[in-house]
């Protein structure tokens, strides 16, 4: 049966097109055979495959009739792999394309009989607009590929959010094939961190055990416009990517996404996600640390307080002053900032963050451990109030109780 399977990502240049190509090369040497479609308007596996050369028509012909969907697929390095393009030439085709996307005309093209292939790969272009809510509705599941920077939390929130919404609406049966690192620094003391929260905080199997590296080859294999299989200095990736295919074929969606869904709530699953890790907080502790704020504010003069981990998951909130995708963004940001702002000036230590908003209130951030981890307390108060010694005595107290 043939899979269909889009590749996403809420942020741009995370490596979308390269795992594209590169998985389908791979898929394929495990005797697959597999089409990719260029879901990009700026024309990505087009150039990475040298289409224009090949054949200039592609899906917006297909749209306004001119050519059948099986006229405009190309074979790519033999019969086993072929590739269809946007057909993109001119500015008004761009506009052509997405109207048609909005329309919902783009998905349909695909209902059709593609027996031929085991797998389909759509190489979606950045975010979530028509074109990518059209192949999440026709694919069975999709990749999502990450890049382990600050912010990485708030694009998996909104992607995460968008999956939810499609099978509300869309597609009851889309799946999440894996949540994917590229790019990955394996030296980095920060990126193995966001990487270890993540999958503390998600489900394990949201993601995929292979993760691709940083490699200075991917940009060797951009200007030739090769797969990394057909360089040299490509190979050690490229056997990574033989790896990821390997786990494509095999996870048939056992893992499904069920998890995420049927929670009417936006964005849950990070809070509700199943922990592995007994050293971190519990339940329990949390209604504890909940009681914590609610005295830091009915005492200490605050409107609302929240506590969350490093990475911006929240932990507990009493009237939470902050949204959880701008507590991802600027914890992760800050975290960054704090670390880099330590070694430079050579303090173990930089907190006490205090950010005016109006000029009558201030937000408060401020860095403890608990249970061996990093967490921030982020408060708003009025001017006036004595936020850092407030804030302090509430991260005591909140370390005290659980411990
Ligand atoms: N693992 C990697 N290591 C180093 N460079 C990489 C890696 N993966 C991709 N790149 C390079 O990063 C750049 C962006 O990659 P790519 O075009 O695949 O991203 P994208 O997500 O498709 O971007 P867009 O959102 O614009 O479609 C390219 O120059 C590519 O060669
Ligand atoms: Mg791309």
């Amino acid at each position: 049966m043939t899979r269909k399977i889009t590749i996403a990502s809420q942020k741009g240049g995370v490596g979308k097109t390269a795992v594209t190509i590169n998985l389908a090369y791979s898929l394929r040497r495990l005797g697959k055979k597999v089409l990719i479609v260029d879901g990009d308007p700026q024309g990505g596996v087009a150039t990475a495959c040298r289409l224009k050369n090949l054949n200039s028509k592609g899906l917006v012909q297909v749209l306004n009739g001119e050519q059948s969907l099986v006229d405009v697929i190309v074979p790519l390095d033999g019969d086993d792999l072929a590739v269809i393009g946007t057909g993109i030439a001119a500015p008004e085709d761009i506009v052509f394309f997405e109207e048609q996307a909005l329309a919902r005309k783009l998905g349909p093209l695909f209902e059709g009989d593609l027996s031929a292939y085991d797998f389909v790969l759509f190489d979606a272009p950045v975010g979530v607009g028509a074109v990518t809510r059209e192949l999440f509705s026709i694919s069975d599941s999709f990749i999502q590929v990450l890049n382990c920077r600050a912010g990485t939390v708030i694009t998996l929130a909104k992607l995460l959010n968008l999956y939810i919404w499609i099978r509300n609406n869309f597609n009851p049966e889309l799946k999440i094939e894996g949540i994917l690192f590229n790019m990955l620094n394996s030296s980095s003391v920060i990126e193995n961190k966001i990487v270890k929260q993540l999958k503390s905080r998600l489900p394990a199997k949201l993601f995929f055990d292979t993760s691709i590296p940083f490699a200075d080859v991917f940009e060797v294999a951009s200007i030739k416009a090769l797969p990394l299989e057909k360089l040299k200095a490509g190979h050690r990736v490229a056997r990574d990517f033989m790896t990821l295919a390997v786990e494509v074929d095999t996870r048939k969606h056992q893992f499904v996404g069920d998890l995420l869904v049927g929670d009417d709530s936006d964005f849950t699953p990070m809070a509700e996600a199943q922990d592995e890790d007994s050293s971190r907080a519990t339940l329990q502790h949390r209604d504890d640390i909940k009681d914590a704020l609610q005295e830091l504010c009915e005492s200490g003069g605050f409107y609302g307080a929240v506590v969350a981990d490093e990475m911006g998951f929240p932990l507990a909130d009493y009237h939470s002053p902050i949204g959880v995708d701008a507590l991802a963004t600027c914890s992760s940001l800050l975290g960054e900032a704090l670390v880099k702002a330590g070694s430079i000036i050579e303090m173990s230590e930089v907190n006490n963050l205090i950010m005016d908003i109006n000029g009558e209130d201030k937000l408060v951030l401020h860095r403890f451990s608990m249970l061996e981890e990093g967490y921030v307390l982020v408060a708003v108060c009025p001017q006036d109030v004595d936020a850092i010694g407030e804030i302090g005595l509430a991260a005591a107290r909140i370390v005290n109780s659980l411990s």
